[in-house]
């Protein structure tokens, strides 16, 4: 001890005359975080307060399913923005959630089946994330599996399949473990959460900030309804003529709004308006005589940019989508019972050519381009 002290002072001595040729440098945050990333840690774009445009009326506000534990916040989205498109989940870092989730596809996969990190398939199409906020009772998955955003968020991380954090390659912890080597973490998560800490409760809410935060209102038919929409009439106008629609467009719209005949089906009863999030109430749209697993289906906002539709991607064009539901659904015991007539067989909804061709024109006006690049949802990366 003596000894130490005694030497404590030359050490002081030593340590200052170095500090002045070479300085130790502590590096602000934000320089830390330039050698890596595009994003300013005081200069973040809007997630928190968004501000809806007005046909984005109170009654779609209501159905959101944002939990009272996990409100969005700028640094919560812009820390999960980081998390969605780092290849580090992987675990041998080749995918981030955006490999299988594009964003200028809606943040769906381009193939029918996404490759996971060992180029295995998956067993389903990927799912495009725009209004996932909007599926009113916040199930997640086709088949509705995770009860929640934030439950569904660490599954795919934790698949053998998809980005290969097993039990048997040390789960989450060692994903954990890595993050935290990675000097733009701790930084990220003390801005969001207080603490440096790295969790998987932290990972699931702020990546479910972020997917949340994906709302599309800039397609054609929002510019469309904004011009018409009336909280005095009936459905807030959308029945009325959108001014910015072609002829065509409008009759499609009619025919996805109304029942083609009396009880008959109507695509709005489950896609709603104008979210067009599935109802949470819709069981099976009669793809198989055998199903019995209930789908949902992601909100159709940019549906068209897809090439592969249902969650087995059988269809490959909208004109196949339309005539299933015209001609093709069977029943089975998961087939809603709104597809089913009074004598037990599917209804057949009648379409001519031109309805049907009008119908798809209708669903290319849910195109958001505006979602493509923006860049609150852009790979943050260098
Ligand atoms: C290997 C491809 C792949 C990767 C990587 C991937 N996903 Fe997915 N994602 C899918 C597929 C396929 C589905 C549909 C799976 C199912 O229903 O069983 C899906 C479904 C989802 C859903 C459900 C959407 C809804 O409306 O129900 C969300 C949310 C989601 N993924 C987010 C993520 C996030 C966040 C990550 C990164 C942590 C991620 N995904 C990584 C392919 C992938
Ligand atoms: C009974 C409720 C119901 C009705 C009515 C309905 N759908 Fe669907 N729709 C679904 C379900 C459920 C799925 C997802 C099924 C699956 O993938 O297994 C779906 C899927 C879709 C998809 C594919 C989405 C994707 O991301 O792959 C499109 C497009 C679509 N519906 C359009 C329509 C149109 C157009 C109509 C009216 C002609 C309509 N739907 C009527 C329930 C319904």
């Amino acid at each position: 001890m003596k000894k130490l002290l005694l030497f404590l002072p030359i050490l002081f001595i030593a340590c200052q005359n170095d500090d002045e040729e070479t300085p130790i440098e502590i590096k602000p945050n934000q320089e830390i975080i330039d050698e890596y990333l595009n994003i300013s840690l005081t200069d973040i774009p809007n997630y928190e307060t968004v501000d809806y445009p007005v046909h984005y009326h109170p009654l779609t506000i209501n159905f959101n399913n944002i939990p009272e534990d996990n409100p969005t916040t700028d640094k919560g989205a812009q820390l999960g923005r980081v998390l969605f498109y780092d290849i580090k989940l992987s675990i041998n870092n080749t995918l981030s959630c955006a490999s299988c989730h594009q964003q200028d596809i809606g943040f769906s996969d381009a193939a029918r089946f996404s490759s996971g990190f060992q180029g295995i398939g998956t067993v389903v199409h990927s799912m495009r994330l725009l209004n996932t906020q909007f599926f009113e009772s916040g199930e997640m998955f086709w088949n509705k599996r995770a009860n929640t955003l934030e439950d569904q968020i660490t599954a795919p991380i934790k698949d053998h399949i998809e980005m290969g954090f097993t039990e048997e390659n040390g789960g989450l912890d060692s994903l954990i473990v890595k993050l935290a080597n990675a000097p733009y973490y701790p930084i990220l998560f003390k801005e969001a959460f207080g603490s440096e800490d790295i969790t998987e409760e932290r990972m699931q809410k702020s990546v479910a900030q972020f997917v949340r935060s994906i709302v599309s209102t800039n397609s054609k038919f929002d510019e469309g309804f904004a011009q018409v929409y009336d909280p005095a009439l009936p459905n807030f106008g959308i029945q009325n003529p959108f001014p910015n629609y072609s002829g065509a467009e409008n009759r499609g719209k009619l025919l996805f709004l109304n029942r083609p005949y009396p009880n008959a089906p109507f695509c709005a009863g489950c896609h709603r308006p104008p979210t067009f999030a599935l109802t949470s109430v819709a069981t099976g749209n009669g793809l198989n005589d055998e199903q019995t697993v209930v789908f949902k289906a992601p909100s159709l906002k940019s549906v068209a940019l897809e090439n592969n539709f249902m969650h087995d991607g059988r269809f490959s064009t909208l004109e196949e989508v339309v005539e299933h539901y015209n001609t093709g659904v069977q029943i089975g015991p998961a087939t809603d019972p709104f597809l089913i007539n009074s004598n037990g067989e599917p209804h057949q909804l009648g379409f001519t050519e031109q309805d049907k061709a009008e119908l798809v024109a209708f669903l290319e006006t849910l195109t958001d381009e505006s979602i493509v690049d923006d860049q609150r949802f852009s790979d943050p990366f260098k």
